[in-house]
């Protein structure tokens, strides 16, 4: 069974999207096993995406994050990882599959709605940085 990140980024908790976006992880048949709103700060928004720290859109993207409330949520299945990015579509909302949670509601390359862990290498960094071990359920 694998474990992956989502989040429910700015722009789509400000739209009220929440509920459609967890309505399309359930359909899915992946399971929530943590969920919580946050507002994070500019630094938590840098140390969560510092793999990106050289990158143009590194401030761009850490204002963004910290612009508003989030949700995040751990979501488990085989092959959770990939079924969730899968359901996400394309980082660009512009070229991502219509039937994809950016797809649908992705306003730009960085106001797109969702984020999910890309590898396992990934997903180890970010359930953590998010939940402690007594927030993970088991289902
Ligand atoms: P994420 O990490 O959020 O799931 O997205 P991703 O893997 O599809 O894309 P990634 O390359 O990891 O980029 C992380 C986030 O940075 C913003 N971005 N802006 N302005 C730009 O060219 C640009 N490129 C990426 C997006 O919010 C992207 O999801
Ligand atoms: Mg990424």
């Amino acid at each position: 069974m694998e474990r992956t990140l989502a989040i429910i980024k700015p722009d789509a908790v400000e739209r009220n999207l929440t509920g459609e976006i967890l309505r399309r992880i359930e359909e899915e048949g992946l399971k929530i096993v943590a969920l919580k709103m946050v507002r994070i700060s500019k630094r938590e928004a840098e140390g969560f995406y510092d793999v990106h720290r050289e990158r143009p859109f590194f401030d761009s993207l850490t204002d963004y994050m910290s612009s508003g409330p989030i949700v995040v949520a751990v979501l488990q299945g085989e092959g959770a990882i990939e079924r969730w990015r899968n359901l996400m579509g394309a980082t660009d909302p512009a070229k991502a599959n219509p039937d994809t949670i950016r797809g649908t509601f992705g306003l730009s390359i960085e106001k797109n709605s969702v984020h999910g862990s890309d590898s396992p290498q990934s997903a180890a960094y970010e359930i953590p940085y998010f939940f402690s071990h007594l927030e993970l359920v088991n289902p």
